[in-house]
């Protein structure tokens, strides 16, 4: 088939080279020419694991290409995927979904034929409903140009693998014809087996909020028992243990330690209960917000253990932080608990020297008031306090007795709870966890790396 994929961010470049490894012709479109001439040239704009390999493979297959207006992808494409952002829009807890609707817009007058428009994007539900009636008043094939929604569930750093093998396939349709069309687009993932649920837009666009909304809840969850086990004395990674071997609740999502943030997981949470409200049902949907507050208190939470451990006041403090982006494997610092624990501490007075293995151009960027180091040894050098807050499989496999020689005192905060602490206490560091009792419990110590659950479990992923 022959689509075109409309922004090309985290998820329309990983689509796009998704779709042409499916066997389709693809166009991808963006407005920053910078990144259309960097995936033109098969370089990903981005960390993501196996983007650049599918990339490099779609374009030299000659069914990938990148360049061109809205214009030129109505003349090339069947369907066409659009996958600009939505972002929080300033001073409210909507969603901004300017950016959608100025591509359907800016598409529907060059629709001269039969063509399907394909929303990826994450919108508050009634979106997708007001874009098809745009579509069909501004569209001269009339209603043989239709709209459907596709939400993506792709979680960055298993982007790829998502895309091509995910969970599930949800398609929000007016039409059989629309149906069809998509059925065609994913007959590959579909014939290896991958559940196909065809339903109506609000449907398709609430499926992937309220994921994200409940994915959120299960973290939050967990954090909130970690400061109940902190109260009490218990310790949080062997009560998550215990809990996830229930089938009905399951072990993933259940780290507890510094919370959730990235470009999707809080502004789908607020947007969510923006729409809720203007729905009128914000009492239903209160609780999110509460979710949200626990996730943002886990942030204040580590920048007030280090506070402790410093004697009272961050003042001259040096402060290795381990960790910018908001979470492994991958270069993202949107929202990122790391980060804003980083620039916290860095507000309260402390030197701040920030490592991260990926991610360090992006939190230069985001955070040119602090330092960044560009190795774990250069951001830990006579530090005071050393916080562990991305857990980057690097960073469980440091050797905390060649650290020792380095700081200037032993004292390490594991915010992610996901170092061998054993290993770290037999060095010398005396450590802070999340939600492990006023000192390290023995299972605690004996779970820490990746909690005895599979590997994905490391990462804090699902
Ligand atoms: C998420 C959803 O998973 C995905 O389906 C959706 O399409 C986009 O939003 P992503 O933002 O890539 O994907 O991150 P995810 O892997 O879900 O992690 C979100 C955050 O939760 C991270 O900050 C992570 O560190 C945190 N997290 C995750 C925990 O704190 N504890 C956990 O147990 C799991």
């Amino acid at each position: 088939m022959k689509i075109t994929v409309i922004g090309t961010g985290y998820l329309g470049a990983v689509h796009a080279a998704c779709m042409a490894e499916l066997g389709h012709s693809v166009l991808g479109v963006d407005t920053r020419p910078d990144r259309i001439a960097r995936l033109a040239r098969g370089e990903a704009p981005f960390f993501e694991p196996g983007l650049s390999e599918l990339l490099t493979r779609g374009i030299e297959s000659g069914r990938l290409f990148f360049g061109g207006s809205l214009e030129d992808a109505a003349a090339f494409g069947d369907v066409h995927f659009i996958s600009v952002g939505t972002p929080q829009l300033a001073g409210s807890l909507a969603a901004d979904t300017r950016f959608v609707e100025a591509v359907v817009e800016g598409l529907a007058p060059h629709l001269r034929r039969a063509s399907l428009v394909v929303g990826k994007s994450t919108v508050p539900v009634g979106t997708a409903a007001r874009l098809a009636t745009t579509l069909a008043s501004l569209a001269p094939a009339g209603s043989a140009a239709e709209l459907a929604w596709n939400p993506e569930f792709l979680r960055e750093g298993h982007a790829v693998q998502d895309t091509l093998r995910p969970d599930r396939l949800v398609a929000g349709v007016m039409s059989t014809r629309a149906d069809v069309m998509l059925r065609r687009v994913y007959a590959p993932i579909i014939e290896a087996g991958t559940p196909y649920i065809s339903t109506d837009l609000g449907t398709a666009e609430l499926a992937k909020v309220s994921a994200n909304a409940f994915l959120a809840t299960k973290i939050s969850f967990i954090n909130a028992m970690a400061d109940l086990c902190d109260a009490a004395g218990a310790d949080v990674v062997t009560l998550a243990e215990v809990l996830g071997y229930d089938s009905r609740i399951g072990h993933r999502g259940l780290a507890a330690g510094l919370g959730f943030g990235g470009g999707c997981l809080p502004k789908d949470l607020r947007a969510l209960l923006a729409r809720a409200s203007e729905l009128g049902v914000a009492d239903s949907l209160r609780f999110l917000g509460e979710v949200d507050m626990i996730n943002t208190r886990r942030r204040e939470k580590v920048v007030e253990l280090a506070r402790q451990l410093a004697g009272g006041s961050l003042t001259s403090v040096n402060v290795a932080a381990l960790g910018a982006a908001f979470k492994p494997e991958t270069d993202d610092v949107r929202d990122s608990p790391a980060l804003a624990v980083a620039t916290a501490l860095h507000a309260a007075g402390a030197r701040v020297r920030v490592h991260d293995p990926r991610a360090g151009d992006n939190a230069r960027d985001a955070a040119p008031q602090l330092e960044h180091a560009a190795d774990v040894e250069k951001a830990v050098d006579d530090a005071d306090i050393v916080l562990h807050l991305t857990e980057w499989r690097q960073y469980q496999q440091i050797d905390p007795l060649a650290l020792v020689a380095v700081v200037r005192r032993p004292v390490l905060i594991d915010a992610r709870n996901a170092l061998p602490h054993r290993l770290w206490q037999e060095a010398g560091w005396t450590i802070q966890c999340m939600g492990t009792g006023p000192g390290l419990t023995v299972a605690a110590q004996d779970a820490a790396p990746g909690h005895g659950y599979d590997e994905e479990e490391m990462c804090g992923c699902w």
